[in-house]
């Protein structure tokens, strides 16, 4: 480390899209390590439109670990934070920039950051910040401290931030395994498939609230477990089924497959939300209503036109098989919802490209 040269600040910047899961994770069987009680699989969604940008600055003139979310200072406290920084800094290698800044591995337990980061996209809204946020926080650190672990390592550092995250280290369709070691070695993410494959879907989110969720994912979930009977069935009796028929929908471009376990999913995750005590309400009235239309839709074309999915918030997620689908989609959503609607605050669409085609 060039210590004696004093004030000089390294700098890396990351970049990670958030990912919307279509077998949905709710429950923990470690609350500490963020072990889960089922698989769950996921697509990450496109960076330009939702993802955390962080940035993460070492220096020697630095007196303690800073973190400002949005421009906001926040607590660095927290369990989860510590788990990723003390997980990264462990793999810490040394460093050499261009401009002659050297720092030795042994040297980064002495060393602080100061890292700021911002979502382009509501924070804790149920768009899954904290999967985005910690995916792009372990991603980045890891490029300062020159971590050379694989991302299945990375991933494994992720979900002790959030477990969400996990499957934000890679893009495509992703699963996250359980696993089944007490000490999480063996509950990582893996990538089902990449960003090219299935490149006809489009995902529009319709953002219902962009407002703080009252419960947070991590204290739904844990009250779930402790009182809801239907998690349990769910984690142990249906998701193992859903998990091997998603798969193979995905690897094989089965939109109907894909669309019915999709909707079925979320609408279970919700289920067993309202089965908590006391129950937890995440959709509100205008979620309803995009179901409604959405499954009105479908019935009345016989087989799936579009998959919903919501995860802890009211903001719905909608996947269509191709443009057609999407722009039909949105001129339906638009005509029910416009967004001079103050339920309805704005659309997010995949490819911008669609709103022309839907003549909007
Ligand atoms: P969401 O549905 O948006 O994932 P959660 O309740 O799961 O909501 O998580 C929100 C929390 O995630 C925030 O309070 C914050 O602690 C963390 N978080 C969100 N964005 C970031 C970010 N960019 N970097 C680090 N942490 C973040
Ligand atoms: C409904 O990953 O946000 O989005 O692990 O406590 O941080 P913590 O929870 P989080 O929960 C996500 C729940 C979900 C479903 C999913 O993403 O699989
Ligand atoms: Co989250």
């Amino acid at each position: 480390m060039a210590a004696e040269e004093g004030q000089w600040v390294l700098m890396a910047t990351g970049r990670s899209p958030t990912n919307i899961a279509v077998i949905k994770y709710w429950g923990k069987r470690d609350e500490a390590l963020i072990l889960p009680v089922n698989d769950s699989i996921s697509v990450t969604l496109d960076p330009d439109h939702l993802s955390a940008t962080t940035t993460v600055a070492v220096s020697p003139s630095f007196p303690s670990d800073r973190m400002w979310l949005n421009g906001q200072e926040i607590s660095l406290s927290g369990g989860r934070f510590q788990s990723c920084l003390r997980e990264i800094r462990k793999r810490a290698q040394d460093v050499e920039d261009e401009k002659g800044i050297r720092i030795k591995k042994e040297d980064w337990e002495k060393l602080h950051v100061h890292i700021a980061s911002y979502n382009n996209f509501p924070t804790a809204a149920g768009l899954a910040s904290s999967a985005a946020g910690f995916a792009c926080l372990v991603f980045t650190l890891g490029k300062l401290m020159n971590v050379k672990e694989d991302y299945g390592e990375l991933s494994s550092i992720a979900r002790q931030g959030s477990g969400s995250a996990c499957r934000s280290i890679y893009g495509g369709f992703v699963k996250w395994c359980m696993g089944k070691n007490d000490d999480g070695s063996d509950s990582i993410a893996v990538q089902l498939a990449d960003e090219t494959h299935w490149n006809d879907l489009v995902i529009i989110i319709a953002v219902v609230s962009s407002k703080q969720k009252e419960t947070s994912s991590t204290s739904g979930m844990r009250d779930s477990v402790e009182t809801s009977p239907l998690l349990q069935y769910r984690a142990q009796t249906v998701v193992p089924n859903r998990v091997l028929k998603m798969e193979e929908a995905i690897k094989s471009h089965n939109f109907e497959s894909f669309a019915k376990l999709t909707c079925a999913d979320s609408n279970q995750f919700h289920a067993v939300c309202l089965d908590t005590s006391p129950p937890i309400f995440y959709m509100n009235d205008t979620s309803h209503r995009i179901i409604s239309l959405v499954e009105k839709w479908n019935h009345s074309e016989g087989t799936p036109q579009v998959a919903y999915t919501f995860d802890a918030g009211p903001n719905a997620v909608l996947i269509a098989p191709n443009r057609k689908n999407a722009a039909l989609l949105l001129k339906k959503l638009l005509y029910c919802f416009p967004p001079q609607d103050n339920d309805l605050s704005s659309y997010m669409v995949g490819d911008k490209s669609i709103l022309s085609d839907a003549g909007v």
